[in-house]
């Protein structure tokens, strides 16, 4: 591949483990550059020379609630690998107690600014290129994005992504770039505390991300919603 003509360049937030990982995975295995960005420098390094070496992939360490830091990560991928075509938005955290008299500030405020913050963040800096590259820009929502949860601050934070993929799936009609919001039911993932029976696995989602991105030009996968069998 020859500068003029670069591959496909897929980026990913929250690339260090779970969902992330596994799509970083799939898109590498499908002939992707992948640029990984979070804050756990050894885990992307890791990753980088499982996927291939510098040539494939590229470690950007960043904390998504800084705009400077995602300035940098957007500028780091293409002066890197000349273009990006597929961004996932994913990088996310859940609660640490439970309900809205229980619930822990603190927490609330990092879960606001990571899932919510953090991602319109990443889709602000990375539609210039996507644009110019008619690419396609995924959100990681979940199934807490569509329904009740009794006192769940976390699940409110999903329903913002909800509807900032509806509202971004509007603001982009005519571009071109194409967006996908993805909505898993429970994956077993360092998301929790202990393994996680009767869930997704990490690579469902992954799945569910390749499906979308390889659709031919004139399709747009809205959204996806997935859940395990057994919910
Ligand atoms: N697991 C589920 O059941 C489930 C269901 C529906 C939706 N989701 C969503 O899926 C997404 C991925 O979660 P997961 O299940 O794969 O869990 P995970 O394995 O804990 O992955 C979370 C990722 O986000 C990164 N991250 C967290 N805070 C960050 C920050 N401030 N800046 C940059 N990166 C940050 C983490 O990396 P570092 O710690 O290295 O920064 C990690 O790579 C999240 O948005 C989550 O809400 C999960």
């Amino acid at each position: 591949m020859t500068d003029a003509n670069p591959a496909k360049t897929f980026l990913i937030t929250g690339a260090s483990t779970g969902i992330g990982a596994a799509t970083a995975r799939a898109a590498a295995a499908a002939g992707y550059r992948v640029v990984l960005a979070a804050r756990s420098a050894d885990k992307l390094a890791a990753l980088v020379e499982e996927l291939g070496g510098a040539d494939k992939a590229l470690a950007v360490t960043c904390d998504v609630q800084d705009l400077g830091q995602q300035r940098a990560m957007v500028d780091a991928a293409l002066a890197t690998f000349k273009r990006i075509d597929a961004v996932l938005a994913n990088a996310g955290l859940g609660s640490t107690a439970a309900g809205v008299e229980g619930g822990d500030p603190d927490n609330w405020r990092e879960m606001i600014l990571t899932n919510i913050y953090g991602v319109a963040l990443t889709a602000k800096l990375c539609l210039p290129e996507l644009r110019r590259t008619r690419g396609h820009i995924l959100l990681l929502g979940s199934r807490a994005g569509r329904r009740i949860a009794k006192g769940s601050v976390y699940g409110a934070t999903k329903w913002a992504v909800t509807g900032l993929g509806y509202n971004l799936t509007e603001e982009l009609v005519g571009t071109g770039v194409r967006s996908t919001l993805i909505e898993p039911g429970m994956v077993d993932t360092p998301f929790f505390d202990n393994p996680v029976t009767g869930a997704l696995a990490a690579e469902d989602i992954a799945n569910a991300v390749m499906y979308a991105v390889s659709q031919p030009a004139h399709v747009d996968v809205s959204e996806i919603l997935v859940r395990p069998v057994a919910r």
